[in-house]
């Protein structure tokens, strides 16, 4: 089992186990806990063996839709009913639908209780569930609505992946690029050597991309847990990422639009001359292994009114984050006129 502390300034650290068995250990930690478990309803009728009668347990079906300050309710007043106090826990046991909902419900409730996480895709393991950003959706826009409440604990079990499908697998890696692009060449290099293995599953590497990325992020998160400076390089790809998703209406799995926008900010990044040429070919060769194509985007005035909308977008500019080289990255301001001529030629 490997261990993770992520130590945010002025915040509880996260501890976060990796390994085959972390379920195990998450179920005897509980013990003596009053625990309110959100469960991914698939994962519950998948894995029921993990449920400890102890828990109160909601099951919530996973999606976009659930991010939705309707659905928070319904889980806030879930917790009231069951009598949670300061001293209970909330459990988020699924993907980042249910670990941002359930984070949010955390944050909120009696003003914050503790929060543990249980990531059970691709994508909570090697990004969502730690970082402590919680959110919902409005119509408006993606993950409008929000607080920053770290988990306490994160407990990753690899062996929940066996039965994830494909696109959800891909989509939790378009993250994992985005990590290994952006800021840890040697992760990058684990993706782009052992790219069968990944595919394949294989319990070693898969065990090694989730600690790489999560390392990457404990990083970036201790230095910025807010998103004032260096913690916006974890959006590298969410700019055009985003809009691809809210104008899908969150049909499309967010690591595929993520994916999508990894390949406009490389185009962005060569056209500015901000990353060599052969340095972006290997990244959009490590995405096309992955399946991730460079497809046709919807039109300039389709994407721009969510571009604008995001909350990366700051009087008329937007923060973009550009690859400069393997794990290298560095966030610029565009103005939306830019980004315009630029999405347009993309
Ligand atoms: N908070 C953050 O820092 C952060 C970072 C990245 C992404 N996110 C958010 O994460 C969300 C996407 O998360 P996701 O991709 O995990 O989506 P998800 O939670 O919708 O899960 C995807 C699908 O996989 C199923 N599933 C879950 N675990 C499974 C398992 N072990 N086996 C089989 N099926 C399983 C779910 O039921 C669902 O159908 C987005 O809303 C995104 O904005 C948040």
């Amino acid at each position: 089992m490997i261990e993770l502390h992520c130590r945010p300034q002025h915040e509880a650290p996260t501890r976060v186990v990796i390994g085959n068995g972390a379920l195990q250990q998450l179920a005897v930690d509980t013990q003596g806990r009053s625990v309110f478990a959100l469960v991914d309803a698939s994962m519950a009728a998948l894995r029921p063996d993990l449920m400890q009668p102890s828990w109160t347990v909601l099951h919530a079906q996973a999606g976009e839709s659930l991010k939705s300050l309707g659905q928070a309710e319904l889980i806030l007043r879930a917790m009231a009913t069951a009598g949670l106090d300061r001293k209970g826990l909330l459990l988020a046991i699924g993907g980042g639908t249910i670990g941002d909902v359930g984070g949010l419900c955390a944050a909120l409730y009696l003003r914050g209780i503790e929060c543990w996480q249980a990531p059970t895709t691709m994508m909570a393991m090697v990004d969502s569930a730690v970082g402590g950003k919680t959110a919902v959706n409005l119509p408006e826009g993606k993950n409008l609505v929000g607080a920053v409440h770290p988990p306490s604990r994160v407990y990753v079990d690899p062996t929940m992946l066996e039965g994830l499908p494909d696109v959800e697998l891909r989509s939790g890696i378009a993250e994992a690029i985005k990590m290994g692009i952006g800021l840890d060449a040697s992760l990058f290099g684990i993706l782009e050597r052992e790219h069968a293995a990944v595919i394949a599953r294989e319990p070693g590497v898969i065990e090694r991309v989730i600690h790489r990325s999560l390392a990457a992020k404990c990083a970036v998160v201790e230095s910025d847990l807010r998103e004032d400076g260096p913690r916006r390089l974890l959006n590298l790809g969410h700019t055009l990422g985003h809009a691809l998703e809210a104008l899908a209406d969150g049909r499309i799995p967010h690591g595929l639009c993520v994916a999508r926008g990894l390949h406009f900010a490389l185009d962005v990044s060569e056209s500015l001359s901000a990353m060599r040429s052969e340095d972006a070919e290997r990244c959009r060769k490590v995405l096309l292994r992955y399946g991730h194509q460079r497809t046709a985007l919807p039109s300039v005035e389709q994407l721009l009114p969510f571009v604008a909308r995001d909350k990366k977008a700051e009087q008329g500019s937007v923060h973009f984050v550009l690859p400069t080289g393997i794990g290298q990255s560095r966030v610029e301001r565009l103005r939306l006129d830019q980004l315009r001529a630029l999405l347009a030629a993309g």
